[in-house]
C-alpha cells in the first residue's frame, strides 16, 4: 500500500452515503443580520492583516439569503445528505448573558432544514465549525472549562430541541485538532494564543468534555424520539514513514498518530484517556522542562468513564499526507518539525501540491489512513466529513480537481472492498468557493463557482461538479469508459 496499485473499477456497497458539505462562517455572510451575535472570526477579520487578502466573511457567498439556491444546487449534484454548520451566535447571540434563543436565527435553519427535505436530502448538522461566539471568547474560550461545557451543552440542547426531529446527523465539533492547535498553540487562528506547551491541551481537555456533554444529552434525553446519531469529526493527515525499514522512523510515524488521532479519539473509542505514549512523552518532556507534573492534563476515572463510548461514528477529514522521520541533530531549519512529539516532516520530491501549500496530494493516503483506524479502533463506522482539493482560480474547467475526487475515492473504494474498512459515507469539501479562513478568497476548494463580484454572489458548477453527481449516480467507478 506504499503507493497507488491499479484502478478499481467497482462501486461501493448498497447504502453508502454521498453528501457534499460547508460551514456557517464560510458561506453565510449576513453577520450583523437577523440579530446574530459576533463570533471570534468577524473579530480576527477586523485586523486586516490576520487574513492574506484582507477580507472577511461579512457577506462571502451571502448564504444567509441564498440559501434556496444552495438547496437547488445541492440537489442538482445527487447527493443523499448536505453537511452544514448552525452559527452558534445566531441561535444563541449572547451565549453568556440572557443566553435567549434567537427566533430568527432558528427559523433560517428551520427553513434549510425543511428546504432540504422537501427534495429528498438528508441534512447533516455540526454544531461547532471554527466559530466560537465572542462572548464566550472574552471569558476564556476553549480555556474555560466550565464555560465551555455549560453553554456548548445548552447550545446543542436548542439545537436537539429545535431541529432533533429532522436532523438525524449530529457532529458536535469539527476538527478539534486544529482548533486547539491553531486557536491556542501557534495562534493563526482566533483568539491567536500561542501556547504551544499547555494552552493546547488543556483546550483539548475541555473540549473533549464539552464533546462528551453533549452526546450524553443526546444519548439520554433525545435519542429514544429522535433516533439520531451524534458524532465528533476529527482530521489528521496520514503519516507514512520515510524510510519504512528504519525503525525509529516507523515508531515515530506511530507516535504522530497517537498525538494526531490517538489524542482525541483514544479517549473516546478506547477508554475514555489519552494514548498510552502520550502520556510517557509528555510526562517525560515535561520532566525535561523542570515541570513538577505533566503539561497532559489527566482525567479523573468518573471523566475517562463520562468520555468513554461518546461517539456513534468516527467523524474524518481527511486531505494528505506527510513523510515522517526520527529528528537528529543537524535538522535545517526550514524543516517541519514538531517539538511535541519529536517528528519530523517531509514531503516525497514527486508528490503534488494543492493550492494550500501544505496539502500534498496523495491518494493512497486515504487508503493507508481509513487502515490505520480500521486496525486501530476495531472497525469503528467512520463517516468522511470532508475531503476536496484547493486550487487558486474559480475557474470551472477544472480537472486537476476532477482527477483528485477520482483517484482519491478510489483508494477509499480499494479501502472498503479490497481492505474491508468499514467507510460508510464520503463528504466532498466544498459545494461553493468561500471564505477559507486565514487565507481568506485566494483558495478555491468549491465544486461551484460564485463570483464574489456579482450583486447575487451567482454559482456555477464546475466539470468537478458534473464529475462527483455521475460518480454518485454509478456509486462508484462500474463505467470504465471514465
Ligand atoms: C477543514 C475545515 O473543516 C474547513 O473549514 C476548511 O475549509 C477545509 N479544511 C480546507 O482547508
Amino acid at each position: 500500500m506504499s503507493q497507488e496499485d491499479s484502478f478499481l473499477y467497482d462501486s461501493f456497497p448498497d447504502g453508502f452515503l454521498w453528501g457534499v458539505g460547508t460551514s456557517a462562517f464560510q458561506i453565510e455572510g449576513g453577520t450583523k443580520d437577523g440579530g446574530r451575535g459576533a463570533s471570534i472570526w468577524d473579530t480576527f477579520c477586523l485586523k486586516s492583516s490576520n487574513i492574506i487578502d484582507k477580507s472577511n466573511g461579512d457577506v462571502t457567498c451571502d448564504s444567509y439569503h441564498k440559501y434556496e439556491e444552495d438547496i437547488k444546487l445541492v440537489k442538482e449534484l445527487g447527493v443523499n445528505f448536505y453537511r452544514f454548520s448552525i452559527s452558534w451566535s445566531r441561535v444563541i447571540p449572547d451565549a453568556t448573558g440572557s443566553g435567549e434563543v434567537n427566533p430568527v436565527g432558528v427559523q433560517y435553519y428551520n427553513n434549510l432544514i425543511d428546504g432540504l427535505l422537501a427534495v429528498g436530502i438528508m441534512p447533516v448538522a455540526t454544531l461547532y465549525h471554527m466559530d466560537l461566539p465572542q462572548c464566550i471568547d472574552d471569558e476564556g474560550g476553549f480555556l474555560n472549562e466550565s464555560l465551555l461545557i455549560d453553554t456548548f451543552t445548552k447550545y446543542a440542547d436548542v439545537c436537539f430541541k429545535e431541529f432533533g426531529d429532522r436532523v438525524k446527523y449530529w457532529i458536535t465539533f469539527n476538527e478539534p485538532k486544529i482548533i486547539v492547535t491553531l486557536s491556542y498553540g501557534n495562534g493563526y487562528f482566533p483568539p491567536g494564543i500561542k501556547s504551544p506547551f499547555e494552552g493546547v491541551y488543556q483546550a483539548a481537555h475541555n473540549l473533549l468534555k464539552a464533546h462528551a456533554s453533549a452526546w450524553h444529552l443526546y444519548d439520554t434525553s433525545y435519542r429514544n424520539t429522535q433516533n439520531g446519531k451524534c458524532f465528533i469529526s476529527l482530521n489528521s493527515a496520514f503519516f507514512i514513514p520515510k524510510d519504512p525499514n528504519c525503525p525509529e522512523d516507523v515508531e515515530t510515524t506511530e507516535l504522530a498518530h497517537q498525538f494526531t488521532t490517538g489524542w482525541f479519539a483514544h479517549p473516546i473509542f478506547i477508554d475514555g484517556d489519552y494514548p498510552p505514549i502520550m502520556k510517557t512523552k509528555i510526562g517525560e518532556l515535561s520532566k525535561k522542562e523542570g515541570r513538577e507534573k505533566s503539561r497532559l492534563p489527566v482525567f479523573t476515572e468518573e471523566e475517562k468513564r463520562f468520555i468513554k463510548g461518546t461517539s456513534d461514528f468516527l467523524g474524518f477529514n481527511f486531505y494528505t499526507s506527510t513523510l515522517v522521520s526520527a529528528p537528529d541533530n543537524d535538522m535545517p531549519p526550514d524543516i517541519q518539525y514538531d517539538v511535541n512529539i519529536l517528528a519530523k516532516y517531509t514531503v516525497d520530491p514527486s508528490w503534488k501540491q494543492m493550492s494550500l501549500f501544505f496539502l500534498n496530494i496523495v491518494p493512497h493516503g486515504l487508503r493507508g489512513m481509513m487502515n490505520w483506524i480500521n486496525k486501530e479502533y476495531n472497525s469503528v463506522p467512520v463517516f468522511l466529513t470532508e475531503t476536496g482539493f484547493s486550487n487558486s482560480t474559480g475557474t470551472t474547467d477544472d480537472p486537476d480537481r476532477v482527477q483528485f475526487f477520482k483517484s482519491y475515492i478510489n483508494e477509499l473504494l480499494k479501502a472498503v472492498k479490497l481492505d474491508g474498512c468499514n467507510v460508510i459515507a464520503f463528504t466532498a469539501w466544498t459545494l461553493l468557493d468561500n471564505f477559507e479562513w486565514v487565507f481568506g478568497y485566494t483558495c478555491k476548494f468549491g465544486l461551484a463557482s460564485v463570483d464574489f463580484e456579482s450583486e447575487e454572489k451567482r454559482r456555477t458548477p464546475k466539470k468537478s461538479f458534473y464529475y462527483y453527481s455521475k460518480l454518485i449516480k454509478n456509486n462508484g467507478f462500474t463505467d470504465i469508459s471514465e
